[in-house]
């Protein structure tokens, strides 16, 4: 059996043709990363091999120890819980296909249980009890699937009748722009009494979905449907059981987008950080400092780049930060500023600085996309970091993205960050100090709620234009652009979502 926890009756094998059938409807990109979650004696990866997928584009996993014959032909992993395993590959592969083990909850047991019952459908709840084990992995290989990319999945026909599906059903279609059920009448599994559905679902995070279906007798005719779908095309029978609206907007935590850090603390400001003519004073090289926003006023735009960076040090700013490379410290302009610190000119009975080791080594993020100032006299907004090296006092916080993102991803968050929803919430958090200033902590604005929109190429623009708004004191203006491009990205939803938002922190 694979395992102890899970009854070897959840298992059945996937006839080749109709894997060749499943593994070609995906319809591949190329160079794209693919899933088989639980693989068993390889059928799936015996067919994207045969498509000449290199075997470091397909993981393969499977709880059963193993080996397979075809565990070469993909980085197979045996002997895991593929729900544990996805937990560490969230949007990690571009294609998932597979035949996910048939099984009541009921009977599965342990940690694999727990796990199960962990899953959440998309109106948020767990997965109940009554709930089968194919379910569990669907979600789950769902969360698996990158922005764009394709599953498809043959499953029982509980799929249409169980009332647990149901909200399967939905959250599938939640996940994605297209989805067909292949529904084929006659049993494909030798252990199985009922019919199977074939799922084909396509363009991952899209805002809408279209929902086809298909009702065929037998084999032949499954296969001959998926050869279709592969080709682009409908299978003759094809029905449109609903084309969605789009679903409800989700919203997202900013803490769940981004990590939110102060910045670098150096113990003395008056010393580390120097403008661009105490820099020449004291003749200091560029490898004893670092280029540094130091003021909310030098978020200047939407992105700062050398550009930007350059026009703040020539208007006098404190952009640089002292900060000696080791190669450095043998140059005799840094040695004279070391030592006019040691003679007073750096506090260096300041806690921070005490601390550290050398005392003029101030510990900087680590990377930074952005930048937000949580002490100004208007609401925080993102400022792209586009200058290698760039970094930012405590005076700012420094952003990072949780996981690798695009240009156009990172400017979609500044621009939701930007949209009405976005700022009724942030000034419903901040707190007015006497002279107007708002002040956050970075807990407070990793608690604010963004809406989940599809990134696009054209929000750098749109990021730029709405932040020379926003800094020109056109507050209304820049969200209303905010407001718009989300709304022309194809979500309708945000505006009611936003304006019920609204309505509720006024
Ligand atoms: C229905 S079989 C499919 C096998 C093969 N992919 C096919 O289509 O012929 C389901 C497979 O899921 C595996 N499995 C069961 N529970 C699992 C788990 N929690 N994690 C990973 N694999 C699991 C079983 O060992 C079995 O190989």
């Amino acid at each position: 059996m694979s395992h102890e926890h899970v009854p070897q009756s959840s298992t059945v094998f996937t006839p080749p043709e109709l894997a060749a059938a499943m593994v070609a409807a995906v319809r591949g990109k190329p160079n794209a990363l693919w899933l088989d979650p639980c693989v068993g004696d390889g059928v799936f990866v015996a067919q994207m091999a045969a498509r000449g997928i290199d075997a470091a584009q397909i993981s393969a996993i499977d709880i059963a120890p193993g080996p397979g014959a075809l565990d070469k032909a993909a980085l197979t992993v045996r002997g895991v819980d593929f729900l544990e395993w996805a937990a560490g590959h969230r949007a990690a592969v571009d294609h998932v296909v597979m035949n996910p083990p048939y099984v009541a909850l009921s009977r599965v047991q342990g940690k694999l249980l727990d796990r199960a019952l962990d899953v959440r459908l998309s109106d948020g709840q767990h997965l109940p009890f009554k709930a089968n084990y194919w379910a569990a992995f669907l979600l789950t290989a769902i969360e698996c699937v990158r922005e764009g990319g394709s599953l498809v999945a043959v499953l029982p026909a509980a799929w249409d009748f169980a009332k647990y599906a149901t909200r399967v059903r939905q959250t599938v279609e939640r996940a994605f722009g297209e989805v067909l059920v292949v529904r084929c009448a006659s049993p494909l599994f030798p252990k199985v009494q009922e019919g199977v559905v074939i799922v084909v679902a396509f363009d991952r995070g899209a805002q809408s979905c279209t929902n086809r279906r298909v009702e065929v007798p037998g084999l032949v005719e499954t296969i001959a449907a998926l050869e279709r779908i592969a080709r682009g095309k409908e299978p003759p029978g094809t029905s449109t059981v609903r084309a969605f609206a789009p679903p409800p907007l989700a919203l997202h935590r900013l803490d769940e987008i981004v990590h939110i850090h102060i910045g670098a603390v150096t113990g003395d400001a008056g010393y580390f950080l120097l403008n661009e003519r105490e820099r020449k004073e004291w003749r200091l090289p560029r490898s004893a400092l670092r280029p540094t926003l130091s003021r909310s006023k030098h978020l200047a735009g939407a992105a700062i780049g050398r550009k930007e960076w350059a026009e703040l040090r020539d208007q006098g700013g404190r952009v640089w930060m002292f900060w000696p490379r080791r190669s450095a410290l043998r140059h005799a302009a840094v040695r004279a500023y070391l030592k006019h610190g040691k003679e007073g000119g750096c506090n260096l009975a300041a806690h921070k600085i005490t601390k550290r080791d050398p005392w003029h080594r101030t510990p900087l993020p680590g990377r930074v996309d952005g930048f937000m100032s949580g002490m100004s006299k208007r609401l925080p907004f993102l400022a792209l970091r586009e200058m290698p090296g760039l970094t930012a006092s405590n005076t700012l916080y420094v952003i990072r993205f949780k996981k690798r993102v695009t240009q156009a991803e990172k400017a979609t968050l500044g621009v939701l960050l930007l949209t009405s929803s976005v700022r009724a919430e942030l000034a419903r958090h901040a707190r007015v100090y006497a002279d107007g200033l708002l002040k956050f902590e970075p807990s407070e604005l990793g608690s604010v709620r963004v809406p989940v929109v599809r990134a696009r190429d054209d929000a750098a623009r749109v990021l730029r234009d709405a932040t020379v708004l926003l800094l020109a004191g056109r507050e209304a203006e820049a969200s209303a652009m905010a407001d718009d491009w989300v709304v022309s990205s194809g979500s309708l939803a945000l505006k009611t979502r936003a304006s019920s938002t609204k309505r509720c922190v006024a």
